[in-house]
C-alpha cells in the first residue's frame, strides 16, 4: 500500500510510521520543518513539505495513495481551524482519486468523558472534554464522507519507555522529587503502549472495514496513583505517595486540554481484539516502569 502519514514525527505517528515501513508499505509523510523531514527520512518515509492547515500546496504534488493516517495535532495552534482546512481539502481530493482510499482519523479516549465505574465502548455516546469538542463533528464528517473508506481510532492514553503520558511524572520525579497527580490517586486512566497502538493502526489499514470506530485500549482503567507510585519507586523517591493537584492548576500550567488528566474513565479495546484480531503485548505498565533501562 502507499500510505500518507500526517503527524509522523509525533508520539503515536512515529510508531505507526515505523510499523508501516516494517510491513513493507510505501510511506509519505507531510512535514512542516527540515528537522521533521530528517526524522521521517530516518524512519523510512519520503517527506512532503507542508502544513496540514494548508493542504492545497502539498496535495498538488501528492502521488495517488491507498491510505492516509491523520495523527497530526498541535495544542499550541487553533487545531479546530487547522484540521477543518485539512479535511476540507484532503477528503474531496481522496474521493476524486477513485480508488476509495482508507482514511484513518485519530480521536481519543478523552472524547468519552468521565465514565466512573462504567466501561465505555465504541457505542457509548461521546461526551468530550470542552477543549476537544471540535473533534466530534470532525470525526462524524470523516465517517460520512463519500468516496473514501474512513475508520476512526480512539487511542487510550499512550505510553512508551521513559515517555508518552508518563513524561510529566518523570519530569516531576527528576525536578521536584515528588510525582504530582491531577484530581486524586483513584482517578482511572485507560492505557496503551504505543507499539501496541501502532499495531492496531496497521490492522485497521490492512483489514479494517470502512465506517468503523475502534478504541485502542489495552488497560481499561488503571488508578493513576499506582502509576505515580511506580515512577516514584523507579526514581528512588522516598515519599512514594503523590502530591494531588487540581485540574485548574494543571490547566494553568499546560492549557485547558490538560484537564483531561483528571478524567476518571474506563474504556474497552475489546472490539478491536474481536474484529481485527488485535493482540496487545504490553499488559503491565507498572512492571514495565520499574524495569525501564537507562532511566
Ligand atoms: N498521546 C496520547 O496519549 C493520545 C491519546 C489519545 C489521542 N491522542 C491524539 O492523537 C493525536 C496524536 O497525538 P500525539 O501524542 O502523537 O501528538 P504529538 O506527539 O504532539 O505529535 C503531533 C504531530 O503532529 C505534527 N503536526 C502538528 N501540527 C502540524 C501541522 N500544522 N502540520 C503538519 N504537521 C503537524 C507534529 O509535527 P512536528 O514534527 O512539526 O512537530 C507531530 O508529528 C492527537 O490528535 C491526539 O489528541 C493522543
Amino acid at each position: 500500500m502507499r500510505v500518507l502519514i500526517l503527524g509522523g514525527t509525533g508520539s503515536i505517528g512515529s510508531a505507526v510510521l515505523r510499523e508501516v515501513v516494517r510491513r513493507g508499505h510505501t510511506s509519505y509523510a507531510v512535514v512542516r520543518s527540515r528537522e521533521s523531514a530528517t526524522k521521517v527520512i530516518g524512519l523510512g518515509a519520503a517527506p512532503i513539505a507542508g502544513d496540514i492547515g494548508d493542504p492545497s500546496r502539498w496535495l498538488a504534488t501528492l502521488p495517488q495513495v491507498d491510505a492516509v493516517v491523520q495523527m497530526a495535532c498541535d495544542f499550541n495552534s487553533p487545531m479546530e481551524q487547522v484540521e477543518r482546512r485539512l479535511l476540507d481539502g484532503l477528503l474531496p481530493h481522496l474521493a476524486l482519486q477513485g480508488n476509495q482510499p482508507k482514511f484513518i482519523y485519530t480521536g481519543g479516549c478523552w472524547l468519552f468523558g468521565t465514565t466512573g465505574d462504567d466501561i465505555a465502548t465504541e457505542e457509548t455516546p461521546l461526551r468530550p472534554l470542552h477543549a476537544f469538542a471540535w473533534m466530534v463533528p470532525h470525526l462524524q464528517w470523516t465517517l460520512e464522507s463519500p468516496g473514501i473508506s474512513p475508520i476512526v481510532i480512539h487511542p487510550a492514553m499512550v505510553y512508551e519507555a521513559g515517555g508518552g503520558v508518563f513524561s510529566r511524572f518523570i519530569e516531576d520525579a527528576r525536578k521536584r522529587r515528588v510525582v504530582r497527580v491531577v484530581g486524586g490517586e483513584e482517578v482511572r486512566w485507560p492505557l496503551v503502549h504505543r507499539d501496541d497502538l501502532a499495531n492496531l493502526y496497521l490492522l485497521a489499514l490492512e483489514r479494517g472495514l470502512p465506517r468503523r470506530s475502534y478504541i485502542g485500549a489495552t488497560i481499561e482503567g488503571l488508578p493513576v496513583g499506582r502509576i505515580a507510585r511506580a515512577v516514584a519507586r523507579k526514581f528512588r523517591i522516598r515519599k512514594l505517595s503523590p502530591e494531588i493537584i487540581s485540574a485548574d492548576l494543571i490547566a494553568e500550567e499546560l492549557g485547558s486540554w490538560a484537564r483531561g488528566y483528571a478524567i476518571d474513565q474506563q474504556v474497552s479495546g475489546e472490539k478491536a481484539r474481536r474484529e481485527l484480531g488485535w493482540k496487545p503485548l504490553h499488559l503491565d505498565p507498572e512492571s514495565e516502569i520499574i524495569s525501564w533501562q537507562g532511566y
